[in-house]
């Protein structure tokens, strides 16, 4: 089974979770997890089932202007964030517009957004989870969401339900006899 873990971060809690979900989903798999500049076509082509997650920013996926407005929080006095590396690529709303066909290949979604009630946060995953089921992706779990405080850390115990949630991915996919 290839799995590709495709994430969006600009404060690393989003790529932390995708790291987490891939030790989770565990050995016997081979598991690719890459920001969304190096999830090629050729990338999605290649695997078995796409795992998608971003950050919640304004209630849904992040646009241009809420990422830049991200990074320049951190250049703040006070701000004790620090970009991580995947900071200045591009989101997974730019990456839907240029992704092709599922044909029903797996998938799943997943965001990190502000613990709360979703229908106040809002949540990324859900939109997520529609951009792969539109272009014919077949979602193998409910769009999951991973929760941080309001100072943008993600809570404690989260990094391992990451992990155990992406394990049950692993079982979804286990061929029945
Ligand atoms: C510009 C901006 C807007 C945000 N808007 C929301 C929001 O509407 N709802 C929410 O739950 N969290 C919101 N957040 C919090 C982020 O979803 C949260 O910090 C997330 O974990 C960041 O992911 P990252 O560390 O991978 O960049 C926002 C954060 C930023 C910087």
């Amino acid at each position: 089974m290839l799995v590709l873990i495709v994430y969006e971060s600009i404060y690393g809690n989003t790529h932390a979770v995708a790291e987490a979900i891939g030790r989770g989903l565990g050995a016997g798999d081979e598991i690719l997890v890459v920001p969304v500049a190096e999830a090629s076509a050729e990338r999605v082509s290649w695997a078995d089932l796409i795992v998608v997650g971003g950050p919640t920013h304004a209630h849904g996926m992040t646009r241009e202007n809420s990422r830049r407005s991200a990074r320049e929080a951190v250049a703040r006095p006070d701000s004790h964030l620090v970009l991580d590396p995947a900071a200045d690529g591009p989101g997974l709303r730019e990456w839907f517009e240029s992704l092709g066909p599922g044909d029903g290949k797996r998938a799943a979604a997943f965001d990190t957004r502000i613990s709360g009630p979703a229908f106040l946060t809002g949540r990324a995953a859900s939109g997520i989870g529609s951009e792969l089921h539109r272009r014919g992706y077949a979602l193998v779990v409910e769009p999951e969401s991973f929760l941080v405080d309001r100072h943008n850390e993600l809570l404690e115990g989260e990094a391992a339900r990451a992990e155990s949630w992406g394990a049950s991915l692993a079982e979804v996919l286990v061929p029945t006899a």
